[in-house]
This record gives structure tokens, sequence and C-alpha cells, in this order.
């Protein structure tokens, strides 16, 4: 993507991470930056970290950094140009249509036009003597016109060649509806209506775009719904159903069903903020967009085994972001749409009840777990409490451990303190687990530093630490860096990636361009762009930042000349693993 330098330094003239990252993290100055809670994991400490004179955040919890357009990238779910448009829009300024003249960004504008025009073409079939049936399918299920009119709900025709011959007439090639997943090629390499004699639910983006669609058979033909595959610009983990409608109704709360119908019919009877996943089950993108929109989710699956397991599923998701969770289940096996219309006039009341009487997560599951066992026979007592200081020592929270002890020991006549013995044994037992994972994270991040290396010398942790220390200062200190470049030759640099930085930085400095981050993360991908920022992040400012890089240059001279393959190879585990150690500790 060609965006030009000047609008770049426009861009960054008129805008300022903190700034950017302030509207959704409460920001409060530490040393030389700001410090927040990170929006990116479930972060209960501020370990987030903006620096305004880099240009860069990271957080120490998860590891996530960039510059303000990876940023914007992450939290709104854009790619580099939109991201772009949506920071150039931020300051007041317009992307030059050039710019943004790439196969790419042009494919996917083309596909969100062609799926609007589907979207109203649909809606008019719905109200033509083809689509009556579908409309009395919707009354039938007690959809009202307002209800159907805010979804956009619309009727795909029985005839293969409707919507293909409607967009054909407004313009869009064959490859278009392909690539928008509105059709299919048939043998003969026609393109036909991907969707036909369904009732047409659109899904829609927070930036109000059609993005795809689901498709609901009136008999019960399989399968019941047809989605839109992935296409350019529809990722089925990264959106939810009808979440630019309940992101501003959550009031800190997000309700999540299993289906569409469940979240019209919730929204019909006043449950504006509701959501579902599409059609497939919830993954951790999706939690953390929820975490973006509320603290509180409660999880409104259906009844049956199914429902069941993805309820623990979706818990096991939901609970790393911090979100304060709740399951409702809908008594007699039915969904949210079939209780709320089987209770008629009372439909949105017995909800409002069902919700209110919502317990926790935790309550869920001691419930399903208790469900398991004869708590009359002794042995089965036993091994549900068991089972259940197993589950609490899970737990992040001691009060909430403590409270759920007490419960048990109330329910089952149980002394406290052994209760809370086993669960705290059980918690050790955990958390040596914890260490010996960070171990062997620690193990791949050796073997990531000796994979990304270009030669055998490289394997030197002390030389790649050097260099990355080296990039850092290089970057923060362009002064230093112009002196340097005619001398420092990135033959110097072991590690490629490093390298590759190294020659950016130069290549730009010689054709007369500022090299921040933002100025140079056209030439790089997303994630490298984001390893520069935690670079930059990590590395303290120097004292004396000239003397450091002399300090630098001096050691990789050393390290080029010294290290041979087979002293690498000699070298064990545990030193190298002291080493990287070292490092990190250095870095916190
Ligand atoms: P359900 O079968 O529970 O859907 O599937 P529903 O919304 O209650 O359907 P109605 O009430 O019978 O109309 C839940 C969700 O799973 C996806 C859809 O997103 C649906 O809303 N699904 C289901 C599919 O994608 N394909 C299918 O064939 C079935
Ligand atoms: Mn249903």
């Amino acid at each position: 993507m060609a965006i030009s330098e000047e609008f770049k330094q426009e861009l960054k003239r008129r805008l300022n991470i903190a700034d950017i990252i302030g509207e959704y993290v409460t920001l409060k100055k530490s040393g030389r930056g700001l410090m927040g809670k990170c929006p990116f994991h479930g972060d209960s400490t501020p370990s987030f970290s903006v620096s305004p004179e880099l240009g860069v955040y990271h957080c120490f919890g998860c590891n996530a950094s960039g510059d303000i357009v990876g940023f914007v990238r992450q939290m709104e779910h854009l790619d580099y140009i939109d991201a772009i448009r949506w920071l150039a829009q931020k300051a007041g300024l317009t992307v030059p249509e050039n710019d943004t003249d790439t196969a790419s960004a042009k494919l996917r504008q083309r596909i969100f036009e062609a799926n609007r025009e589907a979207a109203h073409f649909y809606v008019r079939q719905l109200y033509t003597p083809e689509g009556q049936e579908a409309l009395s399918y919707l009354k039938k299920r007690r959809l009202s016109s307002a209800t159907i009119t805010h979804f956009g709900l619309g009727y795909s025709p029985k005839s293969r060649f409707a919507l293909v011959s409607h967009l054909k007439s407004k313009g869009f090639s064959g490859t278009e509806m392909i690539q928008a997943n509105l059709a299919n090629l048939s043998q003969k390499g026609n393109p036909y209506d991907r969707f036909s004699d369904r009732v047409m639910f659109p899904i829609i983006d927070l930036q109000r775009r059609v993005i795809g669609f689901g498709g609901r058979i009136m008999s019960d033909i399989k399968p019941k719904y047809l989605n839109t595959s992935e296409t350019p610009v529809f990722n089925k983990s990264q959106n939810l159903y009808a979440l630019q409608f309940a992101k501003n109704e959550a009031h800190g709360q997000l309700i999540l069903v299993e289906g569409y119908m469940d979240v019209i019919a919730l929204h019909q009877a006043g449950f504006q903020n509701a959501v579902a996943t599409l059609g497939t089950a919830l993954t951790q993108e999706q939690a953390l967009i929820i975490k973006r929109y509320c603290d509180e989710v409660v999880i409104c699956y259906d009844a049956d085994e199914a429902g069941q397991k993805a309820t623990a599923r979706a818990i096991g998701i939901l609970r790393p972001t911090g979100l304060n969770i709740r399951i409702l289940t809908v008594p007699n096996g039915k969904d949210p749409d079939e209780f709320i219309k089987s209770h008629g006039e009372q439909g949105a009341a017995r909800f409002r009840m069902l919700l209110n009487k919502s317990g926790n997560d935790v309550d869920y599951r001691l419930n399903r777990l208790r469900a398991r066992y004869q708590l009359d026979i002794t042995q089965q007592r036993v091994d549900f409490l068991t089972e259940a200081c197993k589950l609490l020592a899970t737990l992040d929270n001691s009060i909430e451990k403590d409270i759920y002890i007490a419960k048990l020991s109330e329910e089952l006549s149980i002394d406290k303190a052994a209760l809370k013995q086993q669960t705290e044994k059980y918690t050790r037992i955990n958390n040596r687990r914890t260490a010996r994972q960070e171990q062997q994270e620690i193990r791949r991040t050796l073997s990531l530093t000796r994979e990304n290396t270009g030669n055998a010398a490289s394997c030197n942790l002390r030389a790649a630490s050097t260099e990355e220390a080296l990039i850092a200062l290089l970057i923060a200190h362009p002064d230093i860096a112009a002196g340097l470049f005619p001398t420092l030759s990135p033959e110097l640099f072991s590690t490629l990636f490093y390298r590759k930085v190294y020659e950016t930085l130069r290549h730009r400095a010689a054709q007369g361009y500022d090299f921040s981050i933002t100025d140079i993360s056209d030439s790089f991908s997303e994630d490298e762009v984001s390893r520069i920022a935690r670079i930059l992040a990590v590395h303290p400012r120097e004292e004396d930042p000239r003397a450091a890089a002399k300090d630098y240059i001096e050691i990789l001279h050393e390290e080029a000349e010294r290290l041979t393959p087979e002293q690498i190879a000699a070298a064990d585990n545990d030193t190298l693993l002291e080493q990287v150690r070292r490092l990190r500790n250095k870095k916190q």
C-alpha cells in the first residue's frame, strides 16, 4: 500500500498516539510515558505503556505492541488502509484517492457495494408476490414490520439467476459476485445465486457496511442456515451479529445467544443488548470485542447438551478477559426466541425475570458438577468436593474462592478449613504448572531467536540483544543515527530481521525521509511493526545515547569476530536460558 510520505507526515503532525489511545484507555503519567490498563487482555493492574515521544505502545502483560496505526487496526479491526482512513478522519484529512488505488482495497470496496446492492434487492423481493411466503413466515414467527425493517430482513428468490442478473445490470462482474460469495460458479463457468428461496439476514459491521448474509430455509431442508463463507470483507471470528445496535444499548452488559432469530426476538422484546456469533463457536477475538463494550456478559445458549457444552467452552474463552459472566438457562429446552414467543404478552417480563436470577459462571459450573453426583452417598460426596475444590482453585480472585468455600461448607456440612486447604493445594499445583509453561515459553523464545538468525554466529544472544538495543537507539535518536549510517555496515547485524530494519532506516535517511515507527511501518508486515514497537518500548532511554551507541557497536564488532558455530553448539541450554532470563529482567 503506497501512502505518500507527505500525507503520513501531515497525519503525524496532527495526531498524538496518547490522544488516540486515551479515547479507549485511561492513561496516567508514569516516568517518561503513560500507563493504563491494557485494552487487549483482561488487565487487572495497569501494564499497558504508551510513549508519545516514540509513538509506540507496549503491554508488559500480553506483549501487544505497535504504533498508532497498529493500535487502531487492532482496536477497530481494520486493515492498514482503513486504519489510515480512520486516523485521517480524526485529523480532519482525506486520504488522497490515488493512494487507495490498490487492487485489494478496490476489491473490498466493490464487495461492500455488491453486498449493499444485494441487501436492498433481497429486501425488495420480500414485498413482491414471490416473497409473500417469506413475509408470512416472518410474521408467523411473530416479527413486527418494524423489526423486519430494522434488521433489513429480505428474501432471495427461487430463480438461481435473480440476484446475479440484478447485480450484472448494476455493473458488477461475475468475479466480483463470486468474491463476495453472493454467487457460485456453475460447471459451465457461469455465476448463479448462492442464496435461493431463503429468508435473508444481512450481517452488518460497526461501520454499517454489509459484510455478509445468513439465509434461512423455510422448510426442513438442510442446511437450515446458509451463511456467507469467508470473503475479503467477512471474517466470522471477528464480528458479532447485531453488535452495531447492541453496542449502544449495552450499558455494561451484553447478552450472548446462539442464533440470528434469538437476537432478533430479544431486540424486539426490548433486550437490545443481545448479540450472537455467526454460526460458529465463540472465538477469543469475539470475547475481546465483547469486553470492549461491557463488563458483564450473560451467556444464553440453548438448554440442550450441545448448548451446554458450548456454554462451558464460552466460559473458558470469556473468563480470561476479566468479564463478569452470568449464565441464563431457559427452561423446558427452549431457546430465547421460543421462550419469549410462548409467553405472548408476558414474554419480555418473563425473560427479564430469568435474566435477573441468572447465576454467575461459578455457580453454573458447580451446579453442573453437582448434578453428576449422588450426594447422599459418602464416597460420591467426597468426589464431588474434590472436583469442586479443583474448580475453585482455578479462580484468580481469593475473595470469590472464600465465598464459594463457605457456601459449599454450609451446604454439605463440611469443615471450611478442610475445603480451603484442599483448594489451596490445587492452586499450588496450578501455579507450578504455570511456572512450567513459562519455562517452555522461554525455551520457545530461545529457539525463535535461533530460527530468526541469518547465520550460525548470530545464535549468540549477546549479539542479538545488542542489535535490538542499537536499533531502538537509532530510531529514538535520528541525529545519532545520521552520524553512524555512513560507516556502520548492515553486515554487522547478524540477525536477519534487525539487519533488514537497519537497512530500511539507512535507506530512508539517504532519501531524506524520517524514520519514526509510523514512517517505516509501510516497509514491514503488521507483525514486524509490532516487533519493532516492542523493541522501542522495552528498551529504556539511555542516559548518554552517544556513548551507548559506541558501546553497542563495539560489542557487535567483538561478537562478529569471536563466535564460531562450535562454541554455540557447545553452550548448554541452561546458560542460554539464564541469559534470556537476565535479558527479560533487565527489560522490565
Ligand atoms: P439454531 O438452529 O439454534 O438457530 O442455530 P435458530 O436461530 O434458533 O434458528 P430458528 O429459530 O430455527 O430459525 C443457531 C445458529 O447457528 C447457525 C446460525 O447462525 C443460527 O442462528 N446455524 C444453524 C448455521 O449457521 N447453519 C445451520 O444449518 C444451523
Ligand atoms: Mn430458534
